[in-house]
């Protein structure tokens, strides 16, 4: 039994002595795999990199490239616009005067003016110039009523007020001047007369209500009126009896007395009194007075609006036996052109 015993002893102590070896083996094969591991590493660290370089060194070199190739492209269409631009801005330029050229091409068109005969040319002059006074009066006779509920004086009110009955008299007499030449009554705005009543509107706004200052400047408003009338006037009359047309000429004499008597009115009130009155009047006033005229003045500001211009524009297209536009007259006229 003790041999039996000592036997498997033995292979014992030779597989101690053996595995020793095999772990050494392991030991000393395991570095070699580990070092290979280790040096491996850095050759593949190292490849990549040294690759990784090289795709930077790619990149950053096709960076540029194509940083440059924009670069390159972007001057190219800027400069293309720049280029383009200038034609753009060339061909306005060139169709600007083309159609600056057109207009002036059609515009003579406008301007050449259909010349008549002498008496054709006169005849054309005198009718308009009756349609030019004929929206005068018709647009005074609208204008007056404000000036004289603006005026200060009862002598002033009631000469304003008389003199508006006779100009809407005098413009059913511009009527049946239209009527013996055989035309229908037109009127064609008058540039001056518009002016002379903004004129008037603006002397109503800029003086003081009640004060004679305000009347002594509705005086030399209407007067500016009423010399605009005579000269007209005057001037027609005149070219009716040149023109044998006598009993036209008869009429618009009449309505001349009528202006030439106003105006001489209109001066005696300013000479007789009311000028007087606004020297004394501006000679009196005071600081306090002046303060007092701001408050007046805004008050007048609401008055003034009811003299305002989309009266004197609109008057005639109330009017349905009126004509009063422009291009219309000009229709008509190239009518009558027609006509002959
Ligand atoms: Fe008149
Ligand atoms: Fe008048």
């Amino acid at each position: 039994m003790a041999k039996a015993k000592k036997q498997p002893a033995k292979k014992a102590a030779a597989k101690k002595a053996a595995a020793p070896k095999k772990a050494a083996a392991k030991k000393a094969v395991a570095p070699k795999k580990a070092a290979a591991k280790k040096a491996a590493a850095p050759k593949k660290a190292a490849a990549k990199k040294a690759v990784a370089p090289k795709k930077a060194a790619a990149k950053k070199a096709a960076a540029p490239k194509k940083a440059a190739a924009k670069k390159a492209v972007a001057p190219k269409k800027a400069a293309a616009k720049k280029a383009a631009a200038p034609k753009k801005a060339a061909a306005k330029k060139a169709s600007a005067p083309k159609k600056a050229a057109a207009k002036k091409a059609v515009a003579p068109k406008k301007a050449v003016v259909k010349f008549g005969t002498e008496s054709e040319q006169l005849d054309k002059f005198f009718h308009d110039s009756l349609k030019d006074i004929y929206w005068a009066e018709k647009n005074l006779a609208k204008a007056l009523p404000k000036l004289q509920k603006a005026a200060t004086s009862q002598e002033l009110k009631d000469a304003i007020s008389e003199h508006t009955q006779q100009t809407i008299d005098q413009a059913s007499r511009l009527e049946e001047v239209f009527t013996l030449l055989g035309k229908k009554p037109q009127a064609q705005k008058c540039d001056a007369m518009e002016g002379l009543i903004k004129e008037a509107q603006t002397i109503v706004e800029e003086t003081q209500k009640g004060s004679n200052t305000r009347d002594a400047g509705i005086i030399v408003a209407a007067q500016k009126v009423e010399h605009y009338e005579i000269a007209t006037y005057g001037s027609l009359v005149q070219l009716a009896k040149v023109m044998g047309q006598d009993e036209i000429a008869a009429i618009l004499g009449e309505i001349l007395e009528e202006e030439k008597t106003t105006d001489v009115l209109l001066t005696e009130i300013a000479e007789g009194s009311i000028n007087w009155q606004a020297k004394s009047e501006s000679s009196a006033a005071g600081s306090d007075d002046e303060d007092d005229e701001d408050e007046d003045d805004d008050d007048e500001l609401d008055e003034v609006e009811e003299l305002d211009e989309a009266d004197i524009e609109e008057d005639d297209d109330d009017d349905d036996d009126v004509e009063d536009d422009d291009e219309e007259d000009d229709d008509d006229d190239e009518e009558e052109d027609d006509e002959k």
